[in-house]
């Protein structure tokens, strides 16, 4: 389900993924060098929306594209990936054959068909990186038989402006080395967070539908400016902006949300009588219940119940 809600949330996002290619067409003439001590040819498998945010954030960091390779299923995406970023592209098997680490970015329904095209030229020591929800390494693992080192990664939409959280967790055969090419693929595009494999369900819960519950929050809010008389955009300008300072707020001073609230929250002023509300519908408890149903829904993906 956080998949689906996530991949959702992408779609009405197309937007972005416009003006981010605008910039990573422009930042991509100037590129000269990777940004990575060791020199590593990256392929992304299955460009698709996660995919090309990845090669597009890559690009915009200072990636040659001498360094990238992408797969596509379909010759159109291919020859619309080769126009806009100048990659070259290429067949699963040539991938596996010829790049050092290689982003494995198609739906999860798919990974096995994948792997399976991939597992007969892939060297033991090329790294893989699984973008795929729910999947777990022990699945890349069973079908690599060479002992490839897998790191999986559950990063989310933001990463097309530049601000997603991917949080990665090491395979069994993955080292430090691995984990710090991972990072230095996903960082240009936001935060990194190593977690034990074992936390990747509650991760996904909070950061990969997290902007789920913020833009539906957002939505209700505006709802809410209507219902007071405001006119939609004025509303939606006022929360949007609202979002953003507590955000901001949040990241850069360092202190505790209460804190935060405390100074907004003046004695028998308005915010309290609107948190009396938020408590009495009991919102804190609707938040954790989601959170919890969303780790739930997560673990059963991961367990292969569909
Ligand atoms: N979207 C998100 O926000 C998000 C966030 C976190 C993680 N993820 C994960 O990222 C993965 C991709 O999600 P997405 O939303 O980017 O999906 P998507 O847009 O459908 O991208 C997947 C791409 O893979 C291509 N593909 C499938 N099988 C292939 C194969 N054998 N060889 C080459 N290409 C192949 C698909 O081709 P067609 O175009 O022909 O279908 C499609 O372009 C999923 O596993 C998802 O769990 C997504």
């Amino acid at each position: 389900m956080a998949e689906e809600v996530v991949a959702q949330e992408h779609e009405a996002s197309v937007a972005s993924v416009e003006s981010v290619e605008s910039r990573a067409t422009e930042v991509s003439a100037a590129s000269a060098a990777s940004p990575v001590s060791v020199a590593q040819k990256v392929a992304v498998l299955g460009t698709g929306k996660i995919g090309e945010a990845l090669l597009s954030g890559m690009i915009r960091a200072g990636w040659s594209t001498d360094d990238l390779l992408v797969t596509a299923r379909r010759p159109e995406r291919a020859a619309a990936l080769r126009a806009r970023y100048g990659v070259e592209t290429v067949t699963n098997a040539e991938a596996a054959k010829s790049a050092d680490t290689l982003i494995l970015a198609v739906k999860p329904q798919d990974m096995a068909a994948l792997l399976d095209e991939l597992a007969p030229h892939l060297p033991a020591d090329r790294l893989v990186i699984s973008a795929a929800a729910g999947v777990p390494t022990s699945f890349f693992e069973e079908r690599l038989p060479g002992g490839n080192p897998v790191v999986r990664v559950m990063p989310n939409t933001p990463v097309l402006v530049d601000e997603g959280m991917s949080v990665i967790s090491a395979g069994t055969h993955a080292t430090e080395d691995h984990l710090l090419r991972t990072e230095a693929i996903f960082k240009p595009v936001g935060k990194t967070l190593r977690v034990p494999e074992s936390q990747q369900d509650a991760a996904t819960a909070l950061s990969g539908s997290g902007p789920a519950y913020f833009y539906f929050l957002v939505e209700a809010m505006t709802d809410a400016g209507i219902l007071l008389g405001l006119p939609r955009d004025k509303a939606h300008d006022l929360i949007v902006q609202a979002a953003i300072g507590a955000a901001v707020m949040l990241r850069d001073s360092g202190e505790h949300p209460v804190k935060l609230r405390e100074a907004v929250t003046s004695p028998a002023g308005t915010t309290i009588n609107a948190i009396r509300e938020l408590e009495k519908h009991g919102v804190r408890h609707a938040l954790i219940a989601a959170l919890e149903a969303a780790r739930d829904r997560s673990r059963e993906l991961a367990s292969g119940e569909g």
